[in-house]
């Protein structure tokens, strides 16, 4: 049975959105610096690894923060335009402190790359009109701009003599190459070991740099250290062989120990673990999303489909962990989250579509069944906890989660199989998915409906406006309308984005537009849009809603007011997008 009643819907997303989510960003003096929603609004703080207090660093973050072990100061960004992600670099010193404004007269902009290596503090930024990198220095206060850029790069490491960062350098959309600044020469350099290969995360320790790449298997990461002075390229020497045996497909995190051991999270079909000097630390079955290692210890956030991000302890020798931020479910929502799956599921051209289920305890099999394409679309929905997908299950649907070609997590040649072909056979997977949820007994014909946010959003739309016969209703949150209009109101690292994902073909922006099809659309839909969003913004999306009107379809509209794209940092506005949802979901299922 789907719950109906807004008092129960509200009292489930509530019980569910307030449930923290932990990012673990790394060690500052003896505190370790983590990031969570536990205030209501992501916010960061410092625990105390002797005294376990813990120390507000700064409320609404906006996502990247950065902290290094030779420095009591903290970096991160906040966004200064109440949601459209501009924002300035800011820095705080957890024993004084003391706030700063880092980036100085540099305009507030997207950032999209942020390191931090105890004394300096490099960034990669882009406006409406120009995308460059700046290097900051603490101890003399200055900032300057050190490259231009095309838009969407990506800094990952700074020291004394190198910035280090990745993107679409060479201008091929299916490849990445690695930026590498020296500094005091002015130089700038872009470097692959392979023409056509993907190369990302690189990170320094001295002279050397450790980095992902797919260019010897063309498809798994591995991977490989450069020497920037010899330019001599070698695997790294491991001192166990765990994380070879496990065979990760790409890494969520990576980077050097103090004494110049390399730890890694290594993923392999949407679970994922830690790895040291490639000894496997754990801690399970499930996701590792973040970790920073001191003093003998690893800290990680990880959690389930099923179970929240907790912070762990785990010890480097004897692997035992312990749980340092317990994050704990009300039994009402347990009780209602059913089994979790993994199936490959066949799309149309025989390709196998990696996806996971999330059952309900609470509605009977074959029951009421959401299709949830996830956003991105470079992302995944993994065994990792997603309060959407979990809120569905404990609503009363069944969750088919689908990851798409073009999702991350299975490899480079899958990933890129999006690449020149949004909205184009990742439909078909799409779609794949929803013939498999009935033919595979977890739902009836007509009983399947999809949700989704961002691309989740945009695939919901183009499911109803070009497959309008497969869906009961959908909810798409802030969806991609209408790519044409989104290009020109665009920043340079979201036209550089639709550049890449389209390969530059502009001219199927409309082809692949849901706007173009509004009148197919036979299901009701319900679009959740923030207001101040600049990443998918409310002008295509209002655009879309007058076609609604004008053919005189069935939908609602909410409009989330003063907030940007990431719902996800705010727990009321997620629990906003979640009940509209609920409540829309239900009167459709009433009928
Ligand atoms: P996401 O949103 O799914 O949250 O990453 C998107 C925003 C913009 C574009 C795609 C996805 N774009 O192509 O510009």
């Amino acid at each position: 049975m789907v719950v109906r009643g807004i008092a129960e819907a509200s009292r489930l997303i509530e019980a569910i959105t307030r449930v923290p989510r932990y990012v673990v960003e790394g060690v500052a003096g003896r505190f370790l610096v983590y990031s969570s929603t536990e205030g209501g609004t992501y916010s960061t703080y410092a625990l105390d690894l002797v005294t376990h207090t813990k120390k507000l660093i700064a409320t609404e973050v906006h996502m990247a923060v950065r902290a290094h072990e030779s420095s009591t100061k903290v970096v991160y960004l906040k966004d200064v335009s109440r949601g459209f992600e501009l924002s300035r670099v800011f820095a705080r010193d957890v024993e004084t402190g003391d706030e700063l404004v880092v980036s100085g007269d540099v305009e507030p902009q997207r950032i999209a790359g942020l390191a931090f290596d105890g004394a300096r503090i490099a960034w990669s930024g882009a406006t409406k009109t120009q995308a460059a990198i700046y290097l900051a220095n603490l101890a003399r206060g200055t900032v300057e701009k050190v490259a231009e850029t095309r838009g969407r790069e990506f800094v990952a490491d700074v020291n004394e003599k190198y910035i280090v960062g990745y993107g679409h350098l060479a201008g091929n959309p299916m490849s990445s190459e690695i930026l590498i600044i020296d500094v005091a020469k002015g130089a700038q350099e872009v470097y692959t070991p392979k023409e056509g290969s993907s190369n990302v995360a690189p990170r320094l320790f001295g002279g050397k740099m450790l980095f992902a790449s797919d260019f010897e298997d063309g498809d798994r990461m591995r991977l490989y250290v450069l020497d920037l002075e010899t330019r001599e390229l070698r695997k790294p020497e491991l001192g166990y062989s765990d994380m070879d045996k496990f065979e990760p497909v790409e890494f969520v995190d990576l980077g050097w120990t103090r004494d110049g051991k390399i730890w890694a999270i290594g993923k392999k079909r949407g679970n994922s673990r830690l790895f040291l000097d490639g000894k496997d630390l754990g801690p399970g079955t499930g996701f590792v999303s973040s970790a920073t290692l001191h003093g003998g210890k690893a800290y990680v956030s990880f959690s389930t489909l099923k179970t929240p991000p907790k912070v762990l302890s785990i010890d480097i020798e004897s692997k035992k962990s312990e749980v340092l931020i317990d994050n704990e479910l009300p039994l009402e929502v347990v009780e209602r989250l059913g089994e979790v799956r993994y199936v490959e599921i066949t799309s149309f051209d025989g390709l196998k579509v990696p996806t996971y289920i999330l059952e309900s305890n609470a509605s009977a099999k074959p029951g009421p069944t959401v299709v949830y394409p996830h956003g991105g679309p470079w992302s995944e929905v993994a065994n990792s906890w997603s309060p959407i997908v979990v809120s569905l299950a404990v609503l009363g649907y069944h969750v088919v989660a689908p990851n798409f070609r073009g999702s991350t997590g299975y490899g480079e040649k899958f990933r890129r199989l999006d690449i020149g072909d949004p909205g184009g056979a990742d439909m078909e997977d799409v779609a794949a998915a929803r013939k498999w949820a009935v033919e595979g007994g977890l739902s009836k014909e007509g009983e399947v409906s999809i949700v989704g946010y961002s691309y989740g959003g945009y695939t919901t739309l183009m499911q109803l406006t070009t497959k309008p016969k497969l869906w009961k209703c959908g909810v798409a949150g802030a969806p991609v309308a209408d790519w044409e209009k989104m290009y020109e109101l665009a920043d340079r690292y979201f036209k550089t984005f639709q550049e890449v994902l389209f390969a530059g073909r502009k001219e199927i922006f409309r082809e692949r537009s849901p706007i173009t099809y509004v009148e197919n659309i036979q299901a009701p839909v319900c679009i959740v849009q923030p207001q101040n969003d600049s990443r998918t913004p409310i002008q295509p999306v209002l655009d879309f809603v007058n076609k609604l009107v004008s053919t005189g379809k069935s939908f609602e509209l909410h409009v989330l007011p003063d907030i940007g794209h990431t719902v996800s940092l705010n727990n009321e506005a997620l629990a906003k997008f979640l009940l509209y949802a609920a409540l829309f979901l239900s009167r459709c299922y009433k009928e």
